[in-house]
């Protein structure tokens, strides 16, 4: 296993009945760096994200998360059917339970990988800060009765779990809203409410699906500095997918383009400018044409 790389993505294939989404995808994220997965609509970005955080469980390949002091195997932990001993162990049986009620996203949320989505997912009925209070509890264990007992170890939890919200809160600039309802919230707002959410789950990974999309330039500017914040100041690796050329050349460390479900260039911004292949498909321009990225 490579202490480097925190995500090791390889040959992955994705099949919806006829359609080869996913065709042998292949790539490595550094710990510590901003990388971007970009590719003309419909080249299979989300879903690779999707097979990333256990929402489809891919058809092949292999997905690996060095996270937590330990490495998860997505695809493994998703494929697990019920054993013989899952019945012997309750603990065990209990996970497997969970895992067919409610999807595989949980075990890899806590496996230490976090996403927001293309379309905004909040509770736009809850207040902002109840948001970021569910996102706590959906990922931390903790047991029913000393939630009705409410013992001083609950209490503790539900504190630090307040503390967390507001600390969050305060990195995306959303303090003052904490009692608005999320819906009421500007669209730029929600979006850093997202990546407040994902983050309240402590992961060291978290995948964003177009953060910009619908932002204005200032709004964009100041995502781009927060996604920087996350990364030299709470050694959070991030992983991106965006539509937004300046923005992606402006702060990733590492490039990922796809294009029709495959691989099609890997590397840094300047190589992925110069690429004739990135430029001839994602701008849908003849290749030796004259554009720039
Ligand atoms: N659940 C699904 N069932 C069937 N086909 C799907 C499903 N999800 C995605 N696809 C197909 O897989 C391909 C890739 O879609 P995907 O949403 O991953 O593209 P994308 O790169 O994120 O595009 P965009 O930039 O428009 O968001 C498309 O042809 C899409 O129709
Ligand atoms: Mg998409």
């Amino acid at each position: 296993m490579s202490q480097e790389n925190i995500l090791e993505v390889e040959n992955l294939v994705m099949h919806f009945g006829g359609i080869k989404a996913l065709n042998d995808v292949t790539f490595n994220i550094k710990r510590g760096s901003v990388s971007a997965l970009i590719g003309p609509n419909g080249a299979g970005k989300t879903t690779v994200f999707n097979c990333l955080t256990g929402f489809y469980k891919a058809t092949g390949g292999s997905i690996l998360l060095n996270a937590g002091n330990k490495q998860t195997s997505v695809v493994k932990v998703l494929g697990e059917k019920f054993k013989g001993s899952d019945f012997i162990n309750p603990a065990a049986f209990a996970e497997r339970v969970k895992y067919k009620m409610f999807g595989g996203s949980h075990l890899v949320n806590r496996a230490g990988l976090a996403r927001t989505f293309q379309n905004i997912r909040l509770f736009k009925e809850m207040s902002v800060i109840e948001n970021l209070l569910v996102a706590q509890h959906m990922s931390v264990q903790r047991s029913m009765i000393s939630g009705i007992l409410n013992t001083a170890s609950f209490k503790n939890s539900e504190e630090a779990a307040l503390r967390k919200a507001f600390y969050w809160l305060e990195v995306v600039h959303l303090t003052e809203f904490a009692n608005r309802l999320a819906g009421e919230l500007s669209y730029g707002q929600q979006r850093r409410l997202e990546i407040a959410r994902s983050m309240c789950t402590n992961p060291e990974i978290i995948c964003l699906d177009e953060p910009a999309a619908g932002l204005n330039p200032s709004e964009t500017e100041a995502l781009a500095s927060m996604i920087r914040v996350l990364r030299d100041e709470h050694n959070t690796t991030v992983l991106l997918i965006e539509h937004d050329m300046g923005m992606v050349m402006n702060i990733s460390d590492y490039i990922v383009v796809l294009d029709h479900g495959e691989v099609i260039a890997k590397g840094g911004p300047d190589d992925i400018k110069s690429n004739p292949k990135v430029i001839a498909a994602y701008l849908g321009a003849e290749e030796g044409e004259e554009v720039s990225l």
